[in-house]
């Protein structure tokens, strides 16, 4: 077993470069399926999710490698419409598949999803979306089975603004005749990466209004390449962790507008943010004051940057009360965060944290993706050494993570549990 040790105390200083997003490369691998031939895509990170990914369309027949640095995907046939239960299980995202699948063969037979534990998530949102557009829909062991002749353009309206489902929905309604809108849509940057992804294929869609998306269906996708825009959830962690270390960092490589809600809840916190073209420059200051935060679909405050914002938030001047409304549990990595000296309580969807004077390193386990970037930044801040175990679920998402945090100046490094041995 790999765990990450950490030397507390350093600041972070200097300039870090960010990765291809996470999510963006996720839906428009997906959306590849539906391009009967090759597409090439630039900027697509290493990291575990998209390893699986990648492994999830080889299982339906498609190639998808790396070649260099670019990722090839041939998608000319698909020759199975069933996925394997082990990566659906490990992630989420993989579900999507079923939707171009299904446009493409007629058929599709997708195991319900799993991924990071932060909640019930359903995929109720998804199969209403089909069933709208045509699909025939069977739940059996664990399987959605769907089947649909020829899918067609329906109105969608989803209960909540689910990034997931409306990638889904979207890329699925491509294929469907006739055109469809889905009402109460998100609209994340990375979604609107992935319709320029598939408008750029030959794709007709576009957002009519707040949170309506216009699908123009029918299209023949052509054979494109794309560079997947960067990661702002990275970015994002490099920002909080270079204010809870009092340090100061240059994250490039990032439009700040897609980050505002961070930025402007850094400065309620009393740190200076400097916005630049495509980079932002984050300078801690003490004392870091406290803040609320309520977690809402994009513009709102993402709910993947409530766990790193709340490490920061634990070594704050007062109390902060952090309210999450996007999923019911993802609050788990407190009592981690705990064992480190945070004072927390958790009340209903809402994290109080009273603010302490220091964090001490501690053994701690990373609970899914977000959680390892709130335990590590507590980990920078905290005094002594911290130990943290569940890697898996921190790689799922952030490439090269360590070397980034070392040229920063952190003390930052991975050992195997049996012999010691670092392997960096
Ligand atoms: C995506 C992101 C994830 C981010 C999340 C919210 C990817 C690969 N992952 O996850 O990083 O944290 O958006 O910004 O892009 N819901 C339903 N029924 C459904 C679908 C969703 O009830 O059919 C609920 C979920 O349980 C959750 C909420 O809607 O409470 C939001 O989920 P959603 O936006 O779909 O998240 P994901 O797409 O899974």
């Amino acid at each position: 077993m790999e765990k990450m040790i950490i030397e507390g105390g350093r600041r972070l200083e200097g300039k870090v470069r960010v990765s291809g997003s996470k999510n963006s490369a996720l839906s428009t691998l997906v959306a590849s399926l539906l391009i009967r031939g090759k597409t090439t895509f630039f900027n697509i990170p290493r990291i575990g999710d998209v390893w699986t990914m990648l492994e999830m369309l080889r299982a339906l027949g498609v190639k998808a490698n790396f070649r260099g640095e670019a990722v090839e995907i041939d998608a000319t046939q698909i020759d199975n419409c069933e996925a394997p239960y082990e990566l659906v299980k490990k992630m989420r995202a993989s579900f999507n598949v079923l939707g171009p699948v299904l446009a493409r063969c007629g058929r599709a037979r997708i195991p319900l999803p799993g991924g990071c534990d932060i909640g019930t998530r359903p995929v109720d949102f998804h199969l209403k979306g089909l069933q709208a557009m045509g699909a025939e829909i069977r739940m059996e062991h664990g399987y959605v089975e769907a089947y649909a002749d020829s899918l067609e353009g329906a109105e969608i309206y989803l209960d909540f603004p689910s990034v997931g489902a409306t990638c889904h929905l979207a890329t699925t309604a491509v294929s469907a005749k006739g055109i469809t809108y889905i009402h109460n849509a998100a609209e994340e940057p990375e979604i609107h990466d992935l319709f320029n992804f598939l408008n750029q294929a030959g794709a007709h869609i576009q957002y009519v209004d707040s949170r309506v998306i216009e699908i123009k269906g029918s299209e023949r996708l052509g054979e494109i390449t794309y560079r997947v825009m960067p990661d702002r959830m990275e970015a994002g962690t490099f920002m909080i962790a270079a204010a809870a270390t009092e340090g100061d960092v240059i994250v490039e490589g990032i439009n700040p507008q897609y980050l505002k809600p961070v930025i402007e809840k850094l400065r309620e916190t009393g740190c200076e943010v400097i916005e630049m073209e495509d980079a932002v420059r984050v300078i801690g200051k003490r004392p870091i004051k406290p803040v609320n935060i309520v977690t809402m679909p994009h513009p709102g405050f993402p709910t993947d940057m409530q766990q790193p914002f709340t490490a920061l938030l634990s070594i704050a001047e007062g109390t902060s009360m952090v309210t999450e409304t996007v999923y019911d549990s993802r609050f788990k990595y407190l009592s981690e965060l705990a064992r480190m000296g945070a004072d927390v309580k958790v009340e209903g969807r809402t994290a109080i944290i009273r603010g302490v004077k220091e964090l001490t390193g501690a053994p701690v386990t990373i609970t899914d993706l977000r959680a390892g970037a709130a335990l590590i930044i507590a980990g920078l801040i905290a005094k002594g050494r911290s130990e943290l175990s569940g890697l898996e679920n921190l790689d799922r998402g952030y490439e090269d993570l360590e070397s980034k945090l070392t040229s920063l100046g952190a003390s930052v490094r991975r050992i195997r549990e049996e012999s010691k041995e670092c392997v960096l």
